[in-house]
């Protein structure tokens, strides 16, 4: 029942078109921001504070967005959700069910070595990491979040995360896990908005390999077994010969993250002449849709209606 709770979730999952109500707009709001910064790369999407987020926020809805995904980034590094709930308290008052709210859940941009997990003397501690993104989960939903979207990639955690939401009876609330998660050079411009990037080694140990198909497959499979109510594909354009195939083997439904390498590699292009941004941008959500992807992340949400994509 989580994926027909309400009008926003139903219009998210119709099969009947691409319309601006699958696509979800990330946010990057950052604890004690005022004002905005640009992002290199991503045209559209800057790093807010709470007031400039509220007012993006309105506009958005004016242009039909109604799903979001938020980045919360706190002001000071440490293990805690706190800003990310204040960040969503605040959205949610304001907004109430006129939006839906998802909000990522992983610790990289709050832990100190930027990592999506927990290191102890240079090994994952699964177990810390696992009590720490559904501690995260947990105060994110008491807060007022709508969805909850893991992206740190631990084995377990959409378990876990379903488990603690259950029992403190938030039942209700979907799980968007990203759930075929590459190691990919095109996460470049997020990294720098969301403070993230690791300061030793790469992601490599919990992302997943490019070149091992069977990993990425089953990676999908493990969190459809765990109670994922949504998976997804990350990068999305890099990924799109396994959305097929992922949808096949699970039939939930499947999203798509044309993530911020992407997006920004039509915005350069533009920028220099070599193409037309908006029709770029259009056609790689038409294959997108073409593919199957029941839902786009994308940074061009707020664009779609522009665009002539119908509500
Ligand atoms: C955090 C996270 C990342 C992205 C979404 N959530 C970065 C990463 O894994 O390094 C990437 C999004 C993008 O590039 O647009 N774990």
């Amino acid at each position: 029942m989580r994926n027909r709770a309400n009008p926003h979730i139903r219009n998210l999952l119709a099969q009947d078109g691409l319309s601006v109500a699958k696509l979800i707009q990330p946010l990057f709001v950052i604890e004690g921001l005022v004002g905005e910064e640009k992002i290199p790369g991503l045209i559209g999407n800057n790093r807010m504070g709470i007031d400039t987020a509220l007012k993006q926020i309105e506009k958005d809805l004016e242009n039909a967005v109604r799903h979001f995904m938020l980045f919360s980034v706190p002001k000071d590094k440490g293990i805690s959700a706190k800003a990310g709930a204040n960040i969503i308290s605040a959205i949610k008052k304001r907004f109430g069910s006129d939006i839906h709210l998802w909000v990522d859940t992983c610790l990289c941009s709050s832990s100190f070595d930027g990592h999506c997990c927990i290191f102890n003397q240079g090994e994952i501690d699964l177990e810390a990491s696992l009590n720490a993104l559904s501690s995260y989960a947990l105060a994110y939903a008491n807060a007022g979040a709508d969805g909850i979207a893991p992206s740190d990639m631990m084995d377990g955690r959409v378990g876990a995360i379903r488990n603690i939401l259950d029992k403190n009876s938030h039942t209700n609330i979907p799980i968007m896990s990203y759930s075929t998660k590459f190691a990919s050079e095109f996460y470049g411009p997020f990294r720098g908005a969301a403070d993230s990037a690791p300061s030793f080694g790469d992601r490599r140990q919990y992302q997943i390999d490019v070149r091992n198909r069977t990993d990425a497959l089953n990676a999908s499979k493990r969190c459809a077994k765990e109670g994922a109510d949504f998976l997804m594909l990350k990068p999305g354009m890099t990924s799109i010969d396994l959305l097929a195939p992922i949808k096949r083997q699970n039939n939930l439904p499947v999203g798509v993250y044309q993530v911020s390498g992407e997006y920004a590699s039509l915005a350069l292009l533009a920028e220099n002449g070599l193409t037309d941004f908006d029709k770029a941008l259009l056609e790689t959500w038409q294959v997108f849709h073409r593919a199957g992807a029941q839902y786009i992340i994308t940074y061009g949400a707020r664009l779609a209606l522009n665009l002539g994509i119908t509500k």
